[in-house]
């Protein structure tokens, strides 16, 4: 099977087009206001009451709860909610799908909240825009959904994918590129530009594995891979199987040192060990949201 035709098989989640494409629409428009944001997320009221439960939850820490769209905006901010929908509604158009059986969701869906939020304090520590950094936060909770796609639309395949990364401990993408000729990076980024994501957000996906061979946007995709790779260290990983090199061995390796170098984070200091423990303490966090998003 060619990219190509993966792609084409890949066309029935209804929801990318609608909720999404008009979120997309219109946060990029410079005359869209607060109210226009508030009426497409309430358009789709499983949307909106997970947007709900994601702003409450303890992630934010907020004083009083919220208990609307627009109270959420106005508390959070634009840019917040809309990373919170983008993110929240490619979880129901991918994740809540029915088909595919070889690969745990939740365990898939875990990883990514985690890496969106890692890519998140990272991002905090190199740059100061609020939107930026809930850009970096949606790069990290989509970047593996080609893993969910891939199981979902090519099962068998995706079975024997599985199957090479427990009976020999490659990586995930080398399997897939074994098996399938592609990896999943590569597959949900055709998919993102077919879907008219943010030129940045597409890039953060297709090149999360591989950061170097990105032209633009670098130091966003670097934040995002090491992210990645702290969440394999936790245990947080999409595959119970997938190798692990160790957290010690991991920060003094050469690849850590030139994806810190690629992002700009200082790799000689504690940040990226102090990012870790704040990574840690959402470790809970990640389990009960986890839990509430994926029950119907
Ligand atoms: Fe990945
Ligand atoms: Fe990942």
């Amino acid at each position: 099977m060619t990219l190509d035709e993966a792609v084409a098989r890949i066309e029935d989640i209804p929801t990318i087009p609608t909720v999404l494409g008009e979120i997309l629409r219109i946060t990029s428009s410079e005359k869209s206001s607060v109210k226009d944001l508030a009426q497409v997320i309430y358009s789709d009221q499983s949307l909106a009451t997970k947007i709900l439960k994601m702003a409450n939850s303890s992630f934010y820490q907020l004083v009083q709860q919220v208990k609307s769209i627009d109270r959420a905006i106005v508390v959070l901010g634009f840019e917040e909610v809309r990373a919170i929908a983008m993110a929240m509604s490619v979880f129901d158009s991918v994740y809540l799908r029915r088909g595919g059986v070889y690969y745990n969701r939740l365990r898939s869906w875990n990883h990514s909240l985690l890496c969106g939020l890692g890519t998140r304090i990272l991002g905090s520590l190199v740059v100061k825009s609020r939107g930026l950094i809930a850009e970096l936060f949606v790069g990290g909770l989509i970047h593996d959904i080609g893993k969910v796609l891939m199981d979902r639309y090519f099962p068998e395949q995706f079975a024997r994918v599985l199957e090479l990364v427990e009976e020999t401990s490659i990586s995930m993408e080398a399997a897939e590129r074994k098996i399938f000729g592609f990896d999943h990076a590569l597959l949900a980024g055709r998919l993102l530009k077919k879907w008219k994501f943010p030129n940045q957000l597409i890039d953060m996906v297709l090149y999360h594995h591989h950061p170097e061979l990105a032209r633009d946007n670098q130091c966003w995709i670097s934040l995002l891979s090491i992210s990645d790779l702290m969440c394999h260290q936790l245990g947080y990983s999409t595959y119970a199987c997938e190798p692990k090199l160790g957290l010690r061995k991991l920060l003094r390796s050469e690849m850590m040192k030139g994806l810190a170098q690629m992002s700009g984070l200082p790799y000689k200091s504690h940040s990226l060990i102090d990012s870790l423990r704040k990574l840690k303490e959402h470790l809970t966090e990640v389990d009960r949201l986890s839990g509430i998003l994926l029950s119907p």
